[in-house]
């Protein structure tokens, strides 16, 4: 149980920061950073007033961002450019909001000696990362990684799937526009989902468990983009045209370099890096792990069940 506790969060507007403010704010204080006033105005709305406080401010603004963590015991790093064409686009933008903006957290949190924890979110395109937007998460989760070393703070970092409920999701484009020319990049992409509430898990129990340095990842099962649209549309054919730019047809949780230092703790794989694993896990990929149910499915998706 986290309690008592005053919690930073970047990105503390986006689709993970409210449902982590939702989680935690009845028992403790959320710090809310973001840029957006707007965002900012319609979360104030939502939350009582006196559990929460609001800074506006950028990641890369380290003087802000120490100015909005003083008194704080938790730090949270949500904050980022998520959207894979849109990094693969602009990878200077990407650099700068996902590296720079780590590094710069990171410097805050280390000037504020009351956060004992600091949590960064990754993702699973961060292992073995083919793209713009993976690569700059592999070093952000490799900059936790030096601050444990370096710093008597705990850093750590959670490595998300896809969470289905979350802003800017194509499946709630998808959703809401069933009828429309949906289009599919290859018969065979599959990727790890789980929803919002699951993300928010994640990171409270590596607030709960991190020993530092490590990486938690929930276990997910995985489904091919190409069931969620025939579930969703009724449809079975869709034109195909392509994998984008660093698009991978399958994602892993792991990567065989790292799955040496792997551990399975039940609900959930941790990477100890530097700790070898005696019975090393195997990669754990969309391939190989198991796939949601028809029905598993049909439930994530929020559409009736079959049969
Ligand atoms: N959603 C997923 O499926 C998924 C999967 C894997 C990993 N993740 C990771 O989970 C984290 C949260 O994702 P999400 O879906 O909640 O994202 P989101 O809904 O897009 O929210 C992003 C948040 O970050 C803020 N932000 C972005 N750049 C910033 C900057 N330079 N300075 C300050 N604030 C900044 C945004 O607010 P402003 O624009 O107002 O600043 C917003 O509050 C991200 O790190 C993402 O990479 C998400």
């Amino acid at each position: 149980m986290i309690q008592n506790k005053r919690i930073l969060i970047t990105g503390g507007t986006g689709s993970l920061g409210r449902e982590l403010a939702r989680r935690l704010h009845t028992d403790n204080h959320i710090v809310v950073y973001s840029r957006n006033e707007e965002r900012q105005y319609l979360m104030k709305q939502e939350f009582p007033k006196d559990h929460m406080s609001f800074f506006i401010g950028d990641v890369r603004d380290t003087e802000t961002l120490e100015y909005a963590l003083h008194g704080c015991d938790i730090a949270i790093h949500g904050a980022a450019m998520k959207d894979l064409i849109m990094c693969e686009d602009q990878p200077t933008q990407t650099i700068l909001n996902n590296i720079e903006g780590s590094r710069s957290f990171i410097q805050a949190v280390r000037r504020t000696p009351t956060v004992k924890r600091a949590c960064a979110v990754s993702t699973d395109k961060a292992a073995s990362p083919s793209n713009v937007y993976g690569c700059s998460k592999y070093i952000m989760e490799q900059l936790f990684r030096e601050a444990n070393r370096t710093s008597p703070c705990i850093f750590f970092s959670v490595r998300f799937g896809n969470m289905i409920d979350s802003t800017g999701s194509l499946i709630s484009y998808w959703k809401q526009h069933p009828n429309t020319d949906i289009k599919l990049t290859h018969p065979e992409v599959a990727r790890f989902f789980f929803r919002l509430k699951d993300g928010a898990d994640t990171v409270t129990k590596a607030i709960e468990i991190a020993e530092g340095g490590e990486i938690l990842i929930r276990k997910m099962k995985q489904a091919r983009i190409h069931d969620i649209l025939r579930i969703i549309t009724g449809r079975e054919k869709f034109e195909i045209i392509g994998l984008f730019p660093g698009e991978k047809i399958h994602e892993e949780l792991m990567s065989a370099n790292e799955a040496a230092y792997g551990f399975d703790i039940g609900d959930y794989y941790v990477i100890r890096p530097g700790v070898i694993n005696p019975a090393p896990l195997s990669v754990l990929s969309t391939e190989t792990a198991p796939p949601f149910t028809e029905n598993e499915l049909r439930e994530l998706l929020d559409v009736p069940l079959a049969g």
